[in-house]
């Protein structure tokens, strides 16, 4: 299973240079964060390393970070400490947040950066869905960034080397995505990431990880937000774009 204790450790090097810090990561939510009171609750339920949680912080709200992996959450607690943006972290799986938190707590809930895929296949992710809609007030917004996957299974399997080197911390390391596309859509796949860093003495040290992933239509997803009491408000949904974001509201 899905576990991401070992691409922790080197996450920053599958991070874009314009999300690279806690402000640039928020700022790139700045449409749907003008929707939000002064003060707001939010809720990061797949934080990563915490780039967006820490820059909600960092704007005033009241942030809680959670993410099924232990090691992502103690990342997101020490950049918090870091940056002195006070954020709630917490180990949580999508599925045990209502058992941490009482219904309508949350203005804004964001699950984003291609994690849903992780729900395991229809049922796993209306139930991450209907955990992240409880915990929504009236009102209150999911916000969802996805792949766009039809792309993405169209391709087949197949391996993406960056043709670049990508420099974080003083280091270099090359990334490369093996994607194992199977022959239907509801069954499992597999991502491997390897993040291959090279040091100035010429030595390579490589972390990697084997992802497991059960893709989506948009329109599965869609007909799955309404099924847990979700409302579509916006969608850049494209079938020839990389990615899309939904907001969708709670009824
Ligand atoms: C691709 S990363 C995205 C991280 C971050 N949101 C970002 O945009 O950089 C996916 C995240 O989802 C988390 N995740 C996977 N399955 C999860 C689950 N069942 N419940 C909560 N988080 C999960 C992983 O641990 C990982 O941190």
């Amino acid at each position: 299973m899905t576990s991401y204790n070992a691409l922790a450790e080197v996450y920053e090097w599958l991070i874009s240079d314009a999300k690279l810090t806690p402000a640039e990561f928020a700022a790139s939510f700045d449409d749907v964060l003008s929707l939000l009171p002064p003060n707001a609750h939010v809720l990061d339920c797949s934080c990563g390393t915490g780039q967006l949680a820490v820059g909600l912080a960092g704007l005033g709200m009241q942030v809680v970070a959670t993410d099924a992996s232990e090691a992502m959450v103690r990342r997101t607690a020490e950049l918090s400490e870091e940056f002195r943006a006070p954020v709630r972290t917490l180990r949580a799986d999508w599925q045990e947040l209502p058992d941490h938190f009482d219904d309508g707590t949350f203005d804004m809930v964001f699950c984003v950066g291609n994690s849903l895929h992780h729900a395991v296949g229809a049922r796993g992710r209306v139930a991450a869905l209907e955990s992240m809609s409880r915990l929504l007030r009236r009102g209150g917004r999911l916000v969802l960034t996805s792949r766009t996957w039809e792309l993405v299974r169209a391709r087949g399997s197949r391996l993406d080397i960056s043709d670049r080197l990508v420099r974080r911390n003083g280091r270099n390391a090359v990334v490369v995505y093996r994607w194992e596309i199977a022959s239907h859509w509801e069954e499992e796949h597999h991502i491997e990431i390897a993040v291959a860093q090279v040091d100035a003495a010429g030595s390579v040290l490589v972390r990697s990880e084997l992802l497991s992933c059960w893709p989506y239509r948009y329109d599965e997803l869609a007909a799955e937000l309404h099924q847990v009491g979700l409302r579509t408000e916006s969608s850049t949904y494209n079938p020839e774009a990389e990615n899309y974001m939904v907001v969708a509201s709670k009824v």
